[in-house]
């Protein structure tokens, strides 16, 4: 059994709470989850596992910002996902016993918690509630890779970059009076691997959707000025 102790057991306690996996976890179960949760900090740019590597651990994000990514044999990067506060990965090893799907990087001074598989096997056995859940995540991520491969496929340049730009706002995106801005921590080189396109690509259509007035950059930040023009983008795409 694993135990940390950087974070007092009552702030972990209440972390695991907020994560949907763990909602339906009573008081015992939580506490217990919480004393056999290991605590880690990643560092920007930090690879927390590559894919390929043997896994048997689910990994919480408590702060930060993690990429899961596929690289191919020149080193081109396709990010599947970016995750944040209260998410999760790592399941599909810990549950299968396969080896990792995927990598996954720290994109900016990342804080986990790590549980391990007998120990969350052994949670899992107890608490049929945290098994509903994890197949409710499991089934969006499904959904998820559905659409990815959707974009990739049928999407043209610009419809990849909407989708990408649509798919930012709608997780993090900041309602303001100008539009919706988003604080991207990605670089451009990242959320063109996000969009499946080459880098010059990306800025060229970012630049094209800015003469067009729908967007506004500045440095890394993009505000979305006419979300109509990006949606109407994607929908041209599906014909
Ligand atoms: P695992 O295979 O253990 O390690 C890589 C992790 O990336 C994987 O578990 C999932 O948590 C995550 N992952 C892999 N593929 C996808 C996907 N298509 N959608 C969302 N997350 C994924």
């Amino acid at each position: 059994m694993h135990t940390l102790d950087r974070l007092p057991m009552n702030n972990k306690v209440e972390l695991l709470k907020q994560i949907p996996i763990f909602s339906s976890l009573s008081e015992d179960h939580s506490l217990e989850l919480a004393s056999i949760a290991v605590e880690k900090t990643y560092r920007k740019n930090q690879v927390i596992f590559d894919q390929g590597d043997p896994g048997s651990s689910l990994i919480i994000l408590k702060s930060g910002l993690v990429k899961i990514s596929l690289v191919d044999s020149n080193d081109h990067e396709f990010i599947i996902k970016t995750l944040g506060e209260n998410d999760f990965f790592g399941e599909m090893s810990l549950l299968d016993g396969g080896r990792r799907s995927a990598s996954a990087t720290a994109v900016e001074d990342t804080r986990v918690l790590i549980v391990y598989r007998d120990d969350f096997v052994h949670l899992l056995k107890k608490n049929p509630g945290v098994a509903l859940h994890l197949l409710t995540a499991l089934t969006q991520r499904l959904r998820m890779t559905t659409d990815n491969i959707t974009n990739l496929t049928f999407f043209d340049a610009y419809g990849k970059v909407a989708r990408c730009l649509l798919d930012l706002a709608e997780k993090g995106g900041r309602k303001e009076a100008e539009g919706i801005v988003l604080d991207v921590k990605l670089s451009r080189q990242e959320l063109a691997n996000m969009a499946g396109l080459t880098r010059e690509t990306f800025a060229r259509i970012l630049k094209e959707f800015q003469v067009r007035g729908c967007l506004v950059t500045r440095g890394k930040q993009i505000v979305i000025l006419n979300k109509k023009i990006l949606t109407n983008e994607v929908r041209l795409n599906m014909g």
